[in-house]
């Protein structure tokens, strides 16, 4: 093997590069535009019912009085609103589990294909939910909606990772984030109420999510199938092939498939490990309670909060109607210009560093939260204070808060427990994002405008424990993972001494290591 590569990670000779490298072709291009409107889907979904908080709420007063006679009671609407943004949760768990099996039984690209079939039934009964005086439509279409994005969350990096060559991997990996944060930002624009967000219009707004599913069904026919996973699991060798040359653009693909069945052995070469015997197993019980308080971190942080109900924030915060569906969406806007400002600074700055920052952020502007809220009667500009204070907490969600709990399971952990890991992280994760979705606007009623500070304790405890027991995860080897984990405890608060790599430069050191083999 050639000593030009010397010790570094970062880059793969380019007189061992095979020609299809890192070249973005048309398939390409258009295999990932489609996959990634499953990710706007679920930004779009996450941010949608924010704005027409109080004409749904009227919606359901009305349809209860036409169909009933009476009046909806006051408690009644709002444990049934809070369950119509809620149970978008609850079907994202579902999906979320489901979403590796879907995967390897449909396939990737008839599986997302298949996935629009929810969307588009949720979308028929958004729409006509109106005309049927029925809010129980809404709430079985969240739901739908919800169990299709949960599916998504787990397709389209999957797909994305599995059609990049191993140089732009993590670039395209990062491109479901970035679709999230569009989705997100766009439902928030159409949530003007000089656009949809306003009485008349709102069915139309949440109806939208048949847009991105619409996209996804004209283009993805056009894609190839993931030539992993038609190699690996379907072991089509003639089918991948065909794929791969259409992806890559040219004939030259047999290192592809080496690489790929080269990445298959070493992953077969360790067992799998089950949900029932990680919870078990001791070795492993660190590596896993840290996946779980990072995920704890992100959604017990009060985002989703924001996300859901920042429209009703800003309002009780003294902001008239118009102004906060405006503001809202400069969370949007922010969310996706911090994306594009932190993935390159990932690797740089490290997980560890620009996550600890993040909830640090949120913990100071928490409590000024809570302060702008508490004083708006006495200092007038307080009502401003609260919206930019609140922008500038989500600037801190989205500096690491956002993706890192997503990446930091799959580096954690050896290829063998983890699934299982990253199984028990998603199921946590939209647990607390139901929790949070539900209990606010309860914590809104009776906490009133201290109804941010239970966030600001939870900041608290997980950014000590984060501290104390998260390990960087730059330039790291999976050896000097698992060994660390069956270290005494001493280290623990030492945090730098620990290793462990990044799921990339595993797979590059790996590459690195066949070919000094030959
Ligand atoms: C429902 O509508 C009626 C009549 O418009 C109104 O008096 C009542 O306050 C509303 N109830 C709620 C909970 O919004």
């Amino acid at each position: 093997m050639s000593s030009s590569l010397g010790n570094s990670r970062d880059h793969l000779s380019p007189d061992n590069a095979p020609p299809s490298r890192g070249k973005i072709t048309g398939y390409l291009s258009v295999a990932v535009f489609s996959a990634v409107m499953g990710s706007v889907q679920f930004g779009y979904n996450t941010g949608v019912i924010n704005a027409p908080e109080k004409k749904i709420k009227d919606f359901m007063n009305e349809s209860h009085t036409y169909r009933y006679d009476t009046p909806i009671d006051e408690n009644t609407q709002l444990n049934l609103y809070s369950l119509l943004v809620a149970i978008f949760a609850v079907g994202g768990m579902l999906g979320g589990l489901m979403a590796g099996w879907w995967a390897d039984f449909f396939g990737r690209k008839f599986g997302m294909l298949l996935n629009n079939a929810f969307a588009f039934a949720a979308g028929g009964l958004f729409f006509f939910s109106r005309e049927a005086h029925s809010y129980e439509m809404i709430i079985v279409a969240r739901l739908l909606i919800g169990f299709n994005c949960g599916l998504y969350t787990g397709l389209t990096p999957l797909y994305l990772t599995e059609i990049a060559t191993a140089d732009i991997r993590g670039a395209l990996g990062t491109l479901h984030q970035f679709g999230v944060t569009i989705g997100i930002f766009l439902s928030q624009i159409l949530g003007f109420p000089e656009i949809f967000g306003n009485g008349e219009y709102w069915h139309i707004l949440l109806g939208l999510c048949v847009a991105p599913s619409a996209l996804q069904v004209f283009t993805m026919p056009f894609c190839p199938e993931s030539p992993r996973y038609l190699l690996l699991t379907k072991e089509k060798e003639n089918d991948a092939l065909n794929a791969l040359v259409k992806l890559r653009g040219t004939s030259g693909v047999d290192d592809d498939l080496n690489e790929m069945r080269q990445e298959h052995q070493a992953m077969q070469s360790e067992k799998k490990i089950g949900i029932l015997h990680l919870l078990k197993k001791k070795s492993l019980r660190m590596p896993l309670v840290i996946s779980i308080v990072m995920h704890l971190s992100q959604q017990l942080s009060g985002i989703n909060a924001i996300f859901y109900y920042s429209f009703k924030l800003f309002t009780s915060a003294g902001i008239s109607d118009d102004l906060a569906a405006h503001a809202t969406s400069g969370i949007g806007g922010i969310m996706l210009v911090m994306t594009l400002i932190t993935i390159p600074l990932m690797d740089r700055i490290g997980r560890r560093t620009l996550h600890l920052t993040g909830l640090a952020g949120m913990f100071v502007f928490s409590i000024l939260i809570t302060i702008t809220l508490s004083f708006t009667d006495k200092v007038p500009w307080f009502d401003t204070a609260n919206v930019v204070v609140s922008l500038v907490y989500v600037v801190f969600f989205a500096m690491g808060p956002g993706s890192i709990p997503w990446m930091i399971v799959a580096e954690l952990f050896t290829q063998g427990p983890r699934v299982s890991a990253m199984s028990i992280s998603v199921l946590i994760n939209w647990a607390c994002n139901f929790a949070v979705g539900y209990v606010f606007p309860i914590m809104q009623k009776e906490l009133n405008n201290f109804s941010f500070l239970p966030f600001t304790a939870f900041l608290l405890l997980f950014w000590i424990f984060i501290y104390v027991y998260l390990p960087e995860t730059k330039n790291r080897t999976f050896e000097d993972i698992a060994s660390s984990w069956n270290k005494s405890q001493s280290e623990a608060g030492n945090p730098q001494a620990k290793y462990i790599p990044t799921e990339d430069t595993a797979i590059v050191e790996f590459q690195q290591q066949q070919r000094s083999n030959r």
